[in-house]
């Protein structure tokens, strides 16, 4: 039921634009954009002391001019195709902004590399904004828009906009997987992800309490046959134990989600599971017009990070490789997952979409 829910906001949320075609009034669709590396367009260029950063070559080879931006990728992110494909531009970063500027009535990206939802993931990055630091930009935009519009219009905007939320795979991979790290040791897998499913319930519940109702969550992906995981294997192996606990981990938060969906009136929270896409994608990857799906374009070290880092060696066709960097899809791979999205979409407006559950 997750699935139909996720098309059926979209799919209003697009009737909504076309309508607002034909009147005097500009599209209303609004996007606010909560995450990390995979959804960041450039906050962290930002962050003086940050170490989570792309804003070097080759990030951003494949974008536009082929200059960086801060995208972990050779070029567009999910979330950027996504918007292209709402016909929409994809939100600017929130640090780039005078927080007084009018484009963010038009949706803001609070994603930042190293985030996660607890606020030590990511430690070592010195600088990063964490899911909770990305809530309090929120709440001062939110402050913002009433001030320009009022207080009813504002409501009504932040009711309406729709929010994408992509967090987790830090607090698993930069922090949980690290043995330098506390919280591997001090927590079983099962109390971790008590703690994850708790906080995150809470930071659900700051950002409805602030207007959001529109909430789309993405699951996490076989985070065990990224590179950087499969570099720890024997024999360059998809880590399985790392897919149990990112399984284990998208029930529990998809159980949570349903839950909030009963206990905060008109809330409509939906769970994007996007994990046999991914693994689809990385077990057959020549289905899809890819050749390699086990290692990265940018040949990396995954002893030193990780990062396409501006000395490494890039692969000839970029189009052939799933994974630009140890850690993060090509531009190529994040196309065909947003088209799986919007597949998704387009197979269930016959019908599902209308008769799709009200929640709350
Ligand atoms: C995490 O940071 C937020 C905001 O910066 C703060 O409100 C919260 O108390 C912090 N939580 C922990 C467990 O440190
Ligand atoms: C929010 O705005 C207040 C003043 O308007 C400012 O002092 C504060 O630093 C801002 N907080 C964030 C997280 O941007
Ligand atoms: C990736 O898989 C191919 C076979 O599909 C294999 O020939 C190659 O050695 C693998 N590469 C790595 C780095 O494991
Ligand atoms: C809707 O259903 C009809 C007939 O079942 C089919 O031909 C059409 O392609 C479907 N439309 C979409 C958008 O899936």
């Amino acid at each position: 039921m997750a699935a139909p829910l996720v098309l059926a906001l979209v799919t209003a949320a697009i009737i909504a634009m076309a309508a607002d075609h034909t009147s005097a009034t500009p599209p209303s669709l609004v996007t606010f954009i909560f995450g990390d590396s995979l959804t960041e367009v450039g906050n962290n260029n930002y962050l003086q002391y940050s170490l989570a950063r792309s804003d070097f070559p080759f990030y951003g080879i494949d974008y536009k001019n082929g200059k960086p931006t801060g995208r972990f990728s050779n070029g567009r992110t999910i979330g950027d195709i996504i918007s292209e494909k709402l016909g929409i531009p994809s939100p600017p970063p929130y640090l780039s902004l005078n927080p007084n500027d009018d484009v963010i009535l038009k949706g803001v990206n609070y994603a930042s590399g190293g985030a996660g939802i607890l606020n030590d993931t990511g430690l070592y990055f010195i600088q990063r904004m964490s899911f909770d630091d990305q809530i309090d930009y929120f709440e001062n935009t939110t402050k913002v828009i009433k001030r320009k519009i009022g207080e009813r219009a504002g409501n009504n905007l932040l009711n309406e906009a729709i929010y994408f939320i992509g967090m987790g795979s830090n607090d698993y991979i930069n922090n949980f997987l690290q043995p330098f790290l506390p919280d591997g040791q001090q927590y079983t897998p099962d109390e971790f992800l008590d703690l994850l499913r708790l906080k995150l319930a809470e930071q659900f519940t700051r950002l409805y309490l602030l207007g959001a109702r529109k909430m789309i969550f993405h699951g996490l992906g076989p985070l065990g046959c990224i590179p950087s995981q499969r570099a720890k294997s024997t024999s360059n192996q998809c880590l399985h134990q790392v897919n149990e606990w990112v399984l284990q981990f998208n029930s529990k938060i998809q159980k949570m989600i349903k839950v909030l969906n009963l206990k905060l009136k008109h809330v409509q929270l939906t769970f994007a599971d996007t994990y046999q896409d991914v693994l689809d994608l990385v077990d057959n990857p020549t289905k899809y017009g890819f050749k390699v799906s086990n290692t990265s374009c940018c040949r990396v070290d995954t002893s030193v990070g990780g990062l396409c880092l501006s000395n490494a060696h890039v692969c000839r066709n970029r189009k052939e490789y799933v994974f630009w960097d140890a850690f993060h899809p090509s531009d190529a791979a994040n196309e065909v997952l947003a088209d799986r999205f919007f597949s998704k979409l387009f197979s269930n407006l016959n019908g599902s979409a209308a008769s799709a559950p009200n929640q709350g």
